[in-house]
């Protein structure tokens, strides 16, 4: 891999032809393609608001945070906008254990002309300080907030980082990015889902100049991203069921809104579903395999209901097998579309 300290924009694409936005929008990028660039998602579609939000932290050095529920595309959309730009991307997933020391650096032990040496080795941080790598803190909140102090003056504008070992003040390199994604927005595990959420310090917070959303999306938008994902499905029967998924998905949502559930289906289950469902063939199978069984007992009756008023079908029912006739409406892989 290229170190890239020499790498810098050189080019400017436009928001339109690349990301298929409407917007009048050019924005930096690089026409070599490194080794830290991920590769390119062909079939992602872009969220209009998340992307300018994430494209505004390349274009004007904005320090981003996208926030939302879980498998709604948080960590791919960032990616997949570096994708584009040929932007290096290096994401780190905090955890509860990640320390200052992974971070900041610490010294080592290393050979030098033969001989063992004490050598300070830096942490990702001041290593992608001065390079032009957008950073990406995933899972935000799960770093541990007395830790993600050591990034809070980088948050702030030309915020430069003190390498107190080192005695060594560093200034980002002009194409540092930084981005985060988080489930909660710094106030905790607050509706039960996101165990091992921290609470973060809103001083923090405070320093992101940009908190983008990106939770559940219009139906419509969430069945292209199925038809995406598993093209087996894009004819008008496949079209569809994967409405009636996504309808499925919809009723777990207002389920968990209304605290008859306590879990719901996220966009990602729905994509987990439709592939499962090309590996068995059969709905209700599939829809057990990537869902059902997650649910409490107590709430599997209701799940079941949806799944009825959704498909026409029993959960439970006997699956049908190649050549026996499909009774009408229930118990078909894939049913009939229905009026309306
Ligand atoms: N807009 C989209 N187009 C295509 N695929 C998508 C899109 N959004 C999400 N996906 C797919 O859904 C899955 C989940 O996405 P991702 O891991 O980015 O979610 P997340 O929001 O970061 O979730 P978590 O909060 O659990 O980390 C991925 O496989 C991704 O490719
Ligand atoms: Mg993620």
């Amino acid at each position: 891999m290229s170190d890239l300290i020499d790498l810098k924009p050189d080019a400017r694409v436009s928001v339109r032809e690349r990301f298929g936005l409407h917007s009048p929008l050019t924005v930096p990028a690089f026409r070599e393609r490194d080794a830290h660039v991920p590769e390119i998602d062909a079939a992602y579609r872009f969220n209009h608001d998340v992307t300018l939000a994430i494209l505004a932290g390349f274009a004007q050095d904005r320090r981003v945070l996208v926030q939302g529920l879980h498998g709604t595309g948080k960590s791919t959309h960032i990616e997949q906008v570096a994708a584009r730009l040929n932007w290096p991307c290096v994401r780190v997933n905090l955890d509860g254990h990640v320390s200052r020391l992974d971070l900041v650096g610490r010294d080592a032990v290393v050979l030098r002309d033969g001989q063992q040496v004490t050598e300070f080795q830096p942490g990702i941080v001041p290593w992608a300080l001065q390079r032009p790598v957008a950073l990406v803190f995933d899972e935000y909140d799960a770093g541990r907030p007395d830790v993600m102090f050591v990034i809070q003056r980088v948050l702030e504008r030309e915020g430069k980082f003190t390498l107190m070992d080192q005695n060594r003040v560093l200034s980002p390199h002009p194409a540092f990015r930084l981005f985060a994604t988080a489930n909660t927005v710094g106030l905790g595990n607050l509706n039960g889902l996101y165990h091992g959420a921290q609470r973060l310090n809103h001083a923090q917070i405070d320093r992101w100049n940009i908190v983008a959303t990106l939770n559940f999306l219009p139906a419509d938008e969430e069945v292209a991203i199925v038809l995406a994902r598993v093209p087996a499905l894009a004819d008008d029967a496949g079209r569809s069921l994967a409405h009636r998924m996504v309808a499925m998905a919809d009723l777990t949502r207002q389920g968990f809104a209304a605290g008859d559930l306590s879990t719901l289906m996220s966009p990602r289950t729905v994509i987990t579903w439709a592939e499962n469902l090309q590996i068995f063939g059969d709905v209700a199978l599939a829809f057990r395999l990537s869902f059902g069984n997650k649910c409490d007992d107590a709430e599997k009756p209701l799940v079941a209901e949806y799944f009825q008023r959704c498909f026409d079908l029993e959960l439970q029912a006997p699956p049908v097998r190649p050549g026996e006739s499909v009774p009408p409406g229930p118990g078909c892989a894939r049913p009939p579309p229905r009026g309306g």
